[in-house]
């Protein structure tokens, strides 16, 4: 239904959440969820308010708690959109927000819109998403969207998932426990090499630097997983290349402009996507 909506918004955006406000509360960096958010609720008539850098800009300085400000934005806005460092932020926060309250991200723990936008994505360049397998690959332990993306892909029929990763940055449990539960197949590898031709989709996630305790720590997992023009050729006809962004050196940029490569596209979907689901929520 939300892609359905996306679809037609993309056509005829009206201006259905005129009076309308959204609020966007971010402790932790983002370029396009933050704006892409913003320019989605612009883009239906609507209004914004924004803390881009609440760490440093808000009362968190002064002592204030999460919930503290919260309930306070929250009488602010129509929406509250909500990015924190720390797991289960956004959990915290909806217990006391007055209006729906949106996660853009909780540490290593969720993202759910990232994971709405990827899989309209997948419906908008390959036409389904049932009987989709897809490769992800690289942190997948921090990786925020991957582990959303995995529980919104057991919804669907037919979907294989192939995890590719090394050493300590495995999919966390709680995540094949789900898969398993839910019927859905997955294996797990240390290299993509020999599971690139058979796949239909390939999510590249970057090595998340931020999480990591030490630099030494992070560099024992960088430069392994780097898909390039060259050793991407033997993928299917059709197939594409996905990545959240920001993107470091783990999709080389000879890639960029090959049909297979949708991760700008993918980027751009993403306002659709925050379009539909913010009509949905506010109208
Ligand atoms: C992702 C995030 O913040 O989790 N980026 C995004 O929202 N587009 C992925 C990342 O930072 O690697």
């Amino acid at each position: 239904m939300l892609f359905t909506s996306a679809d037609a918004l993309e056509k005829d955006p009206g201006s259905p959440l005129k009076g309308k406000i959204l609020a966007t509360l971010f402790y932790e960096p983002s370029t396009r969820t933050r704006l892409s958010f913003e320019s989605a609720m612009l883009r239906l008539g609507g209004s914004v308010i924004a803390t881009e850098n609440a760490k440093e800009a808000s009362s968190a300085v002064k002592g204030e708690t999460l919930e503290d400000t919260i309930r306070v934005v929250s009488s602010y806005a129509d929406v509250v959109v909500l990015r924190h460092s720390e797991i289960g932020t956004a959990e915290r926060a909806a217990r006391v927000s007055s209006v729906p309250l949106i996660n853009a991200g909780d540490g290593a723990g969720q993202h759910p819109t990232q994971a709405l936008l990827d899989l309209y994505t997948i419906k908008r360049e390959r036409g389904s998403i049932d009987g989709t397998r897809i490769m992800m690959m690289g942190d997948l332990k921090h990786g925020r969207t991957v582990r959303s993306l995995s529980y919104l892909l057991a919804k669907y029929e037919g979907i294989e998932i192939d995890f590719v990763s090394q050493g300590e940055l495995g999919i966390g449990s709680d995540i094949k426990e789900y898969l398993q539960h839910n019927g859905v197949s997955f294996q797990e590898h240390e290299s993509f090499e020999n599971v690139l031709a058979s796949v239909d989709v390939v999510y590249q996630a970057r090595i998340q630097k931020e999480r990591f305790s030490s630099v030494e720590e992070y560099e024992k997992y960088t430069g392994r997983y780097i898909l390039t023009a060259a050793n991407t050729e033997i993928m299917k006809p059709g197939a594409v290349i996905m990545h959240p962004l920001p993107r470091l050196d783990e999709i080389a940029t000879d890639l960029d402009d090959l049909p297979r490569a949708a991760y700008f596209r993918q980027a751009k979907y993403g306002v659709l996507a925050r379009m539909a689901l913010l009509k949905y929520i506010c109208s």
